[in-house]
């Protein structure tokens, strides 16, 4: 029987993921095309619901921000369809896992609970890791936070798996 290092779905056989950054226009959002493209190549996509959003709400409604849409492009992926949104403080109670950026979006949504914790604390590389913030510096900071993205939500497509295989 397989064991997930994520918590157990509230609803048995449906998982709901939130992800979160500071702006929801550069990491959350290229984390959550990425991983909704991973689902979809492993057959999760109508098991598991995705969402992400910013603390903060200066770019509600904008699009990805134009240097991480052009990563994702470059890379194969469809960055087109986002616009940004506020975090809940509800959400919590509402996700079966919230995954964040950074410490300081984890400070923001209350800290560490069994279903708070940070994206990269899945990463096979450098786990428990920050997503570093590219929004100031230059288009390698995006490849970069790619890179750290696609191999997480590999390994988070894995554990999704395992927890929907899981006894609720
Ligand atoms: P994100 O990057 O949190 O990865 O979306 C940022 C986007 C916008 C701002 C900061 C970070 N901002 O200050 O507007």
């Amino acid at each position: 029987m397989a064991t997930s290092r994520l918590p157990a779905p509230r609803t048995p056989g449906h998982y709901r993921v939130a992800l979160v950054c500071l702006g929801n226009i550069c990491r959350s959002p290229m984390a959550h095309v990425v991983l909704e493209s991973r689902l979809a190549d492993a057959g999760l996509d109508d098991r598991v619901e995705v969402v992400s959003a910013g603390t903060g709400g200066w770019h509600v409604g904008d699009p990805m921000d134009r240097r991480a849409a052009a990563t994702l492009s470059a890379a194969g992926y469809d960055p087109s369809r986002h616009r940004a949104r506020q975090y809940d403080r509800t959400w919590p109670e509402a996700y079966d896992v919230v995954l964040v950026m950074d410490a300081t979006n984890l400070d923001d949504v209350g800290g560490r609970t069994e279903r708070v914790g940070l994206f990269r604390d899945l990463d096979p590389v450098d786990p428990g890791s920050e997503v570093p913030d590219p929004y100031y510096g230059g288009d390698d900071g995006f490849e970069e936070v790619l890179a750290m993205v696609e191999r997480t939500s590999d390994a988070v497509t894995a554990e999704l798996a395992a927890a929907l295989e899981d006894p609720a």
